[in-house]
């Protein structure tokens, strides 16, 4: 895995041939590091976002804003200021969509063909947070979420570190492809059969994992992300041995990663925003290195 600079002068002369092979190298398990952002905030929108601070506020905790309904979630309406909370929605929806342009660009081999997820905004400091053991950030792991199945679709998010000194400092490891085998067969005892449908067993039996809990939702693929995920942070071995590589992205950057497949803890940082696309599987320029197509392939069988 790498991390790839790009500069705001490779953004301007790029040839489609270019924009491919950022696509492949995010397909791979690279990160795509822009020293300075080629999504710029201005200076009145940062200034209110870092100003949450110092109000006693319920804007202190993470917040969601759902693009496809414009609506913030996080936010506790009953105590946070009327105000705040409506400025904070405008500059929300600013961002998603000047992330979603730049994207829409940058990343034209995909032709839009994503679902626009959520964008977050941080302003908690990252060490040091109290959080349950399967909410920690802060111990490697790939992303999946418990309530939003993709059906194959691939996590891509775009973070930007507002904070106006303070790096924010990830480590990451190996990609999913590296893994998966490698962890799972040993370190997941299967469970007692519950019912499964047909596709799940053999996902189940073929790498030693144990019966996914049943869901109308989800798919086979997904309960598998979500149990990865679940394994990943609860593998104390894992945590201590895996190669890990440490990254602290400076104040003014931004960066983009497939969290469904590389491994990421953020240790320390505060003053994020992130803008996360699901991108589907008929976009992706290599699908044989997906997690979907790999686990078809260790399943023998179709998981979505
Ligand atoms: C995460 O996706 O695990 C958190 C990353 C971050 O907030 O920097
Ligand atoms: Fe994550």
């Amino acid at each position: 895995m790498a991390v790839v600079p790009i500069s705001l002068d490779a953004l301007s002369t790029h040839t489609p041939e270019q924009a491919r092979q950022w696509c492949a190298q995010l397909e791979a398990g690279d990160i795509l590091y822009f020293p300075s952002t080629p999504v710029p905030l201005p200076h009145d929108e940062i200034d209110f976002l870092l100003g949450q601070q110092q109000t006693d506020s319920s804007l202190h905790k993470n917040i969601a804003y759902k693009p496809n309904l414009d609506k913030l979630s996080g936010v506790d309406t009953s105590t946070a200021d009327a105000q705040a909370v409506k400025r904070l929605q405008e500059v929300m929806r600013q961002y998603s969509q000047r992330v979603t342009g730049f994207l829409t660009q940058f990343l034209s081999p995909y032709q839009s063909r994503w679902q626009l997820d959520y964008a977050s905004f941080r302003p908690q400091e990252e060490e040091g947070r109290d959080l349950p053991l399967r909410r920690r950030n802060d111990l490697l792991h790939t992303d999946a979420f418990p309530t939003r199945p993709t059906y194959g679709a691939r996590i891509l998010r775009f973070f930007n570190n507002i904070h106006p000194s303070r790096t924010r400092d990830w480590v990451v490891s190996d990609p999913f492809a590296a893994i998966v085998r490698q962890f799972v067969p040993q370190q997941i005892a299967p469970r007692k059969d519950g019912p499964l449908g047909r596709s799940a067993k053999v996902l189940g039996r073929a790498i030693g994992l144990g019966a996914a809990i049943p869901s109308l939702k989800r798919s086979p693929y997904d309960d598998f992300m979500m149990r990865f995920h679940n394994f990943l942070k609860e593998n104390s071995r894992f945590q201590a041995e895996c190669p890990k590589y440490s990254f602290h992205f400076p104040p003014g950057s931004s960066w983009m990663v497939y969290t469904d497949t590389v491994p990421h803890a953020v240790l320390a940082g505060q003053y994020a925003l992130e803008q996360t696309f699901l991108v589907k599987p008929e976009a992706l320029v290599r699908p044989e290195i997906s997690p979907l197509r790999l686990l078809e392939e260790i399943a023998e069988s179709r998981l979505v």
